[in-house]
């Protein structure tokens, strides 16, 4: 049974810097682009998204724990001026020695829950596609896929 509890001040500072820094490496690779532009857009998308860091309205910051352990965590943002409203998730992270146990899927369907409790009956990702491990799981948990960008060197 995985809980989701507000993640701490240390605990989103470690992790925001974890998640910029990987953020622009999957960005650079699935973009082609450099690891300095990477960077670049890591920055400013945090600049943009987070302007009082974990504290900026809306957004919501979960530590995931099992049996005592913090075994990862998540990140989504509230979207209420929609016919639908939806949560949009940002990052789902199991820490490396925990993958691969079902955790993973545990932690979205305790997320799933929570949306639900706060009146949000729908949820929304984004997943670089370059990442199978992550495609795999939200597939198999009943995602469906909306947008395809495609790309061709010429
Ligand atoms: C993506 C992630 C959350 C999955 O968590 P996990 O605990 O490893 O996944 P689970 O053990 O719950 O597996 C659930 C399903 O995911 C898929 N999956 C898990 N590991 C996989 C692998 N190595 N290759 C392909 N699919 C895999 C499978 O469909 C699996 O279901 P199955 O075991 O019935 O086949 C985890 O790998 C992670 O945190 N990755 C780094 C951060 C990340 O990429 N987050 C997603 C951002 S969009």
């Amino acid at each position: 049974m995985i809980q989701l509890k507000p993640m701490t001040d240390e605990a989103y500072k470690s992790f925001t810097e974890l998640s910029m820094l990987d953020y622009a490496e999957a960005k650079s690779r699935a973009e082609r682009l450099t690891l300095t532009e990477g960077h670049r857009i890591a920055h400013d998308a945090w600049a943009s998204l987070l302007p009082q860091g974990q504290q900026t309205p809306l957004h919501h910051f979960y530590t995931a724990w099992k049996e005592g352990q913090d075994i990862g965590m998540v990140w989504f943002k509230e979207e209420r001026d929609w016919s639908t409203p939806y949560g949009y998730l940002y990052q789902v992270w199991i820490w490396d020695e925990f993958q691969g146990q079902g955790l993973g899927e545990a932690a979205m369907k305790a997320l799933e829950m929570k949306l639900k409790e706060i009146g949000l009956p729908r949820l929304r990702l984004h997943v670089f596609a370059f990442n199978e491990r992550a495609r795999k799981l939200y597939e198999k948990m009943g995602y469906e896929t909306t947008n395809l960008v495609m790309v061709k060197e010429l």
